[in-house]
């Protein structure tokens, strides 16, 4: 069989992660100082992918920036624009030349997967399967593909359905033969106006083909929403290890695993991990407690803050009580008052969420 190629999917539009995908792409977003789509490209070249299409929207400039041409991550990359965001099928069908007849394992950018994909890809590779698809037990199917397993075998997926018919769903990482390709040729747009892959693996499934399904092992997170995105970091944190490349001065207490990047301080303050300080932030007279990771060139001072991603270049100081599960974007300022009276002033952008 031909070489497994790689689909990487970080096109879109991030709208339920405005406002910080107003100005980047949801991809992007680091989790424990990583951009998401990072770990991604890192999965599929530990299941021996090497050649992977990227398939790239608006954000097209800045997702290129960041991945290059893959050699940082020992793969090769091509870009591949689409139109627009007409659904996942529609990602495949735009990647057609790229892909040509190989069978290919494709991911969704925003996803994490703790265990990899290279049992997936192995499974595939070895058992002669026209699709190979990833179940996981949710809590509320009305957001995902939702699969219908009878005696081991996937006999319906529906997607995103009113009333699911099971509590499985579709994990964003799928290994597919050739015969996809005409599967999406005879596709329609769903209810929300996309072509979906959930309604091409069932249409595989109309023809009696082999459709292998199986349940993830470890952790899986799609990072679609705000809280998403907090629950991810949480979950990276916890398998970070200890490393201060920076420094730290005598009066601060550093607890737990800490990573403290290339020329970040620590001044006067107490971290307590799991905690990713980034390369060039400073922290002073602060505390930072678990979970949390404060990006590059972030200024936190007179602040308590934990369970909280801050992104670079960001400033926070004297903030009265301590902020929790916060996610904060890209050179915000959030600054406590001192005087009287104790007014709030908010420059806001569209869309941001703020609970005072
Ligand atoms: O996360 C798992 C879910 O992913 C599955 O359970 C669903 O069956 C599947 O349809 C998908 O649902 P989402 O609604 O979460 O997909 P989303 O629109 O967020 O797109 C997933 C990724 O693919 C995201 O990184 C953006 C990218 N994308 C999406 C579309 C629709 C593209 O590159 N092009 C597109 O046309």
């Amino acid at each position: 069989m031909a070489k497994l190629k790689g689909l990487l999917l970080a096109g879109g539009t991030g709208s339920r992660l405005r406002p910080l995908t107003y100005t980047g792409a949801k991809q992007l977003i680091p989790v424990a100082n990583r951009p998401i789509l990072f770990y991604a490209v890192d999965a599929l070249v530990a299941a021996g992918v090497e050649e992977i299409g990227v398939i790239v929207g608006d954000t097209r400039r800045e997702v290129e920036a960041a991945l290059g041409d893959g050699s940082q991550f020992d793969a090769h990359l091509t870009y591949i624009p689409q139109s627009e965001p007409l659904g996942l099928a529609h990602a495949v069908k735009t990647a057609r030349s790229f892909l040509g007849t190989s069978p290919f394992l494709m991911f969704l950018g925003d996803n994490l997967l703790r265990g990899g994909l290279t049992r997936l890809a192995t499974r595939f590779m070895t058992g002669g399967f026209a699709a190979a698809i990833l179940l996981t037990e949710v809590k509320d199917p009305t957001q995902f593909g939702v699969a219908v397993v009878e005696d081991g075998r996937v006999v319906r997926l529906v997607e995103k359905p009113k009333d699911p018919p099971s509590n499985l769903a579709l994990v964003g990482a799928y290994c597919f033969g050739p015969t996809i390709h005409h599967a999406i040729d005879r596709l329609e747009p769903s209810w929300r106006g996309e072509y979906e892959i959930t309604d091409a693996i069932q249409t595989l499934i109309d023809q009696n083909l082999s459709v292998d399904a199986t349940l993830v092992e470890g952790w899986w997170k799609d990072t679609g929403r705000p809280e998403d995105v907090l629950e991810a970091n949480r979950l990276v944190l916890e398998d970070i290890e200890n490393q201060i490349d920076g420094t730290v001065d005598d009066e601060s207490h550093l607890e737990g695993r800490v990573i403290v990047g290339l020329g970040a301080q620590v001044i006067r303050s107490t971290i307590r991990g799991p905690v990713s300080i980034a390369a060039g932030a400073r922290i002073q007279d602060s505390y930072v407690g678990p979970y949390t990771s404060i990006g590059q060139g972030v200024l936190i001072s007179h602040t308590e803050i934990e369970n909280s991603v801050v992104l670079t270049d960001s400033k926070i100081s004297a903030v009265n009580g301590r902020i929790d599960q916060s996610l904060i974007g890209r050179g915000v300022t959030v600054s406590g008052v001192q005087t009287r009276p104790r007014a709030v002033h908010l420059i806001l952008g569209d869309q941001s969420r703020i609970d005072l």
